[in-house]
């Protein structure tokens, strides 16, 4: 199957390398650094979704204790608009540079002064008055400015004739599925600190990926990206929501820039869920036909969601009903519908996770209606080459983790008619999905030093937020160096060490190892050379391109086994279980750490997670960890994640990324469970108890009616 590799560091469950910092609290973040003569901005934000500011008075804020100054729209520094994120031009990146209220939550003003407390107290005297207009937040398909979605990430699937092969189904099953708005809830709040010296912008800033943030605050100040440096040594989680530069590294860098004064930003929990990103809602029609056999005719996956009209975004919900089925026809039609909203954005496992709800739900409703097994279904229906494109798949390890996971699961033994296990009150059941989700790799540059003392030095502008990147790149490098790994510090976290991607897209591990890889082959071949330190630097941009095209994806199976009280609606995770198909693993310990911290994310949003917004004013209304629910630790039960053998043959060691495919495939391998343990089907997240309770009663209801 593979190039067995050597024994060495990769492969090995070595814990974190930082870990001891972070439980002893002497790992710094962007809020902790030292920096003297620091100053504290604080945001003002609008409770109104769409509109323009009238005036802001300052005059009170303005005498209070410790205050330096307000910024707002008409004192601002002026920003570049072309800069953007990484679909094109981002006009949320245009902080305080009109009256316009693209929002509720965008930045209005930001109060500067000498403590955080100060500039709070002067925020709540800032008085704010704005002309109020009709906003609209109504997530609808039909919605008049509905438009095709971007089709950057590939084009649309048609293949097969949709119509006649669904009139020649027997079964067609024909549902809609709806997805919440999701917070990110990273760990650690977005904050930064931000401040200039002649001409350069320096940032110590929460993020995925310092370089890309350099770069975007470069275009934003129109200065060489040379003379922006940005930090981001640890972070406490990202998930997407620190993806892209942040309002608190730019408000940041325009305080510093108007007061003369390095100047930090720390955004409480509530800022943090009304002013940066999150989870697009989504709006999905499955159609799904199949003989009479299992073999499925027809996929029609017809998928809406939520944008804002200020920048660009792709919630890529369609993709899985390319790649994992065959079938003689293939639709796929993605829809954005721009509203008055905060700008969504990528959040794990982006477009699969809603798309997978929907698709893995349709495919288990379809098995409802043969009377087959779910797992049957799927197996019947694996494709040779990957359906749409018609390109042969990379490695595809998706039937292992089926068959494994539900050998582990006890699958065979499940009597699959709903409504068949009970514990006194309780109604058990059980259910499975599979996903798949994109792998690839993105150019990086890594530098190797061959250090004096013997050891070796890799600098890389790679991210760690709280994966356990440092460790995993400290392994790859000892073995593409053929050293062990007690001979290699990683540098990373700093946009100085070079052009790199982020901690994304399950693209991470994979980018930096291959730069990290090809620059050890380089330094091996120099290092007869005595002369130290030595280094060799290598950017992979044009090394990439050379890769064979081939469909390179990751694959889970997922198995839950859930209790559901049909007095309270209370659905409880009682069993979970993961395959997954991720290449070469580098550390099996922070893998395992990855995808089941993805399950538990899965799980999450299929019972607590929404953002609940107030249709009258567009403000969330649940937007702090009091009103926005996620897994606890009572909510979880004990997580079985393990990985099949698997070989990457596309990369030079084997890896595939891994940190988003954890959570694609959980929402509907439960949503499928409580339709085993119900007989009703639950179409839109979360699984709420007076969602459970409202469809247990009408069955009770339609029973005592029979
Ligand atoms: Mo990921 S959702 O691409 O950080």
């Amino acid at each position: 199957m593979s190039p067995d590799p050597t024994p060495g560091a990769v492969g090995a469950p070595r814990p974190r390398i930082e870990g001891r910092l972070k439980v002893t609290g002497a790992a710094p973040y962007a809020a902790d650094v030292p920096v003297p003569d620091l100053a504290h901005g604080w945001m003002v934000t609008s409770t109104v979704s769409r509109g323009r500011v009238r005036d802001i008075d300052a005059s009170t804020a303005l005498g209070m204790p410790g205050v330096l100054g307000v910024l707002d729209h008409r004192n601002a520094p002026r920003l570049n608009p072309e800069a953007g994120n990484y679909f094109g031009p981002d006009g949320s990146l245009r902080l305080l540079q009109d009256e316009v209220i693209p929002y509720a939550g965008w930045p209005l003003a930001l109060v500067v002064a000498e403590t955080p407390e100060q500039a709070r107290a002067a925020a709540a005297a800032l008085r704010v008055t704005c002309d109020v207009e009709p906003h609209d937040l109504d997530l609808r398909p039909e919605h008049p400015a509905a438009r095709p979605a971007s089709t950057a990430f590939g084009p649309e699937a048609d293949t097969g004739d949709l119509d006649a092969e669904l009139a020649a189904s027997s079964v067609v099953v024909e549902e809609r599925y709806r997805t919440p708005e999701e917070s990110h809830c990273a760990m650690e709040p977005h904050a930064a600190t931000a401040w200039w010296d002649s001409d350069h912008l320096y940032a110590v800033d929460s993020n995925q990926g310092a370089f890309s943030v350099s770069q975007v605050l470069a275009v934003l100040w129109s200065v060489d990206r040379e003379r922006v440096h940005v930090r981001s040594e640890h972070v406490g989680g990202g998930f997407g929501g620190k993806g892209a530069c942040g309002p608190q590294v730019v408000l940041g860098s325009m305080a510093s820039r108007r007061f003369g004064r390095p100047v930090r930003i720390a955004m409480t929990r509530a800022q943090v869920f009304g002013t940066t990103s999150s989870r697009p809602r989504t709006d999905q029609v499955m159609t799904i036909g199949a003989d009479a056999d299992g073999r499925l005719r027809a996929i029609h996956h017809r998928a809406a969601y939520a944008l804002s009209p200020l920048s660009e975004y792709i919630e890529w919900c369609t993709e899985q009903a390319k790649i994992l089925y065959s079938a003689r026809a293939i639709r796929t039609r993605l829809t954005a519908v721009p509203l008055d909203i905060l700008p969504p954005a990528s959040m794990r496992g982006p477009g699969a996770t809603p798309g997978s709800f929907a698709l893995e739900s349709a495919i288990d409703e379809v098995a409802e209606r043969l009377d087959m097994d779910p797992l049957e279904l799927r197996l019947r229906n694996q494709p040779a080459v990957t359906p749409v494109s018609g390109k042969p798949f990379s490695t595809r390890r998706v039937v292992s983790c089926m068959r494994e996971g539900a050998r582990r699961f006890g699958w065979a033994a499940r009597d699959r008619r709903p409504r068949s296990r009970r514990e006194g009150p309780l109604l058990i059941g059980s259910g499975m999905a599979t996903t798949s989700f994109s792998a690839g790799v993105f150019p990086s540059t890594a530098s190797i030093t061959a250090e004096a003392d013997g050891a070796f030095t890799v600098s890389i502008g790679a991210s760690d937020i709280g994966t356990g990147a440092r460790t995993a790149l400290t392994a790859v490098a000892a073995d593409a160096l053929g050293v062990g790994a007690e001979r290699v510090r990683v540098r990373i976290g700093d946009s100085d060490l070079g052009m790199a991607w982020g901690a994304g897209g399950s693209r991470g591990t994979t980018s930096w190892s291959f730069a990290i890889t090809e620059a050890a082959r380089e330094l091996r071949q120099l290092l007869d050379d005595p002369v130290r330190p030595l280094t060799a630097t290598v950017d992979t941009t044009t090394r990439i391109d050379f890769q064979p095209d081939r469909e390179r994806q990751t694959y889970s199976a997922v198995f839950a086994e859930v209790t559901v009280d049909p007095a309270t609606g209370e659905v409880r995770v009682r069993r979970l279980l993961g395959m997954f198909a991720v290449g070469r693993v580098i550390n099996p310990l922070l893998a395992r750490s990855q995808v089941v911290g993805g399950m538990i994310m899965g799980l999450s949003m299929a019972l607590h997670e929404e953002s609940v917004r107030d249709p009258r004013t567009g403000l969330l209304a649940n937007g702090d960890f009091a009103g926005y629910h996620i897994a606890a630790h009572a909510d979880v039960p004990d997580i079985e994640a393990d990985f099949v053998a698997d070989y990457e043959p596309q990369d030079p060691s084997g890896f595939n990324g891994l940190g988003e495919i954890g959570t694609a495939g959980t929402a509907a391998a439960i949503a499928n469970a409580v339709w085993h343990a119900t007989g009703t089907r639950h179409r839109t997240l979360p699984l709420r108890l007076d969602r459970v309770l409202e469809q247990a009663t009408a069955v009770a209801g339609e029973r005592r009616a029979v």
